[in-house]
């Protein structure tokens, strides 16, 4: 079938976010290709990506295991410059970690064993944002208190389940207040009915507080779930196929016909070939 180009930029056009022109990216993301150099290999993991995410966006990278999901965040972490490219946080080149951008690991070892789950939450808070002990306390009680973890402020990680541990990451790097928040896979070693919960609970928080996400997943449901936004990643290595609207759907839409035809929609971005090609014609 031919689609006449002013047909396929009319269709992009319609799907982007609108943005007024004062609105402004809080992150910006732009021809970044980021490498591992090895003793033996060079490899390229993420290939002239772009994208942008706006203040309170709920923005998902989806793609393949080993597309470079994770190079990117470790990107934007601060952890790994790009050889190509350039990343930008409200203006300014991102060129070492900072406590403006906080990670949430897909381990449940994150925690420190030592500390119990306040003094866990406290510590990123008293160490890289000089708060002083009664106000990274306060603000630790109240990060808990919103994770429902208060009657296990005092116990130590490994008295707690996978996802209760998972919770305590989320609420430590909240509790930082950070510009943004990155999150990767942090709920795919759950089992499906915690995980439900705990997307379920993320969505909660976030309509509570409206932090910017930037959350890393491959389940196109969870995607589709927990995003505003969806970036959708080619294989190995990483380039960007297509960015999609995904605000209106939760749990409670999954079944529905709009939900499966996203759902749909993006399996057969992931998987065939044919659409992959027509893709990368389209953002050339
Ligand atoms: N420390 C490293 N040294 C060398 N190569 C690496 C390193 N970390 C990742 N890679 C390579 O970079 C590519 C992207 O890896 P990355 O971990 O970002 O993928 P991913 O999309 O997060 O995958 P997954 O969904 O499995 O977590 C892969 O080919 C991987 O082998
Ligand atoms: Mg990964």
């Amino acid at each position: 079938m031919c689609v006449s180009r002013s047909v396929i930029n009319h269709a992009i056009r319609s799907n982007m976010k609108h943005v007024d022109a004062h609105d402004e990216p809080l992150l910006n993301v732009n021809g970044v290709t980021l490498q591992y150099k090895t003793r033996e290999h060079l490899v390229t993991a993420t290939y002239r990506v772009s994208f942008q995410v706006f203040a309170g966006q709920r923005f998902i990278l989806l793609g393949p295991s080993g597309c470079g999901k994770s190079t990117l965040l470790k990107g934007i972490a601060g952890f790994l410059k790009p050889v190509e490219g350039s990343m930008r946080l409200s203006g300014r080149v991102i060129d070492k970690p900072g406590p403006d951008r906080m990670m949430v690991f897909q381990e449940f070892d994150q925690l420190l064993p030592w500390k119990t789950v306040r003094q866990n939450v406290m510590f990123p808070m008293k160490a890289s944002r000089r708060l002083d002990g009664a106000e990274a306390e306060a603000r630790a009680s109240a990060y808990i208190n919103k994770v429902n973890l208060t009657k296990f402020s005092n116990s130590y990680p490994h008295t707690l389940s996978g996802g209760m541990k998972q919770r305590v990451a989320i609420a430590r790097a909240m509790a930082m207040e950070p510009d943004i928040l990155l999150m990767d896979e942090p709920f795919a070693a759950l089992d499906a009915l915690t995980r439900r919960k705990m997307q379920e609970e993320l969505l909660h928080l976030w309509r509570d507080t409206k932090f910017t996400m930037i959350f890393v997943t491959h389940s196109i449901e969870e995607a589709i779930i927990l995003g505003s936004r969806i970036l959708v990643m080619s294989p190995h290595p990483g380039q960007v196929k297509a960015e999609l609207n995904a605000g209106q759907f939760d749990h409670a839409s999954q079944g529905g016909r709009e939900f499966q035809a996203l759902q749909q929609r993006i399996h057969t971005m992931l998987f065939d070939q044919r659409i992959e090609q027509e893709t990368r014609v389209i953002h050339e």
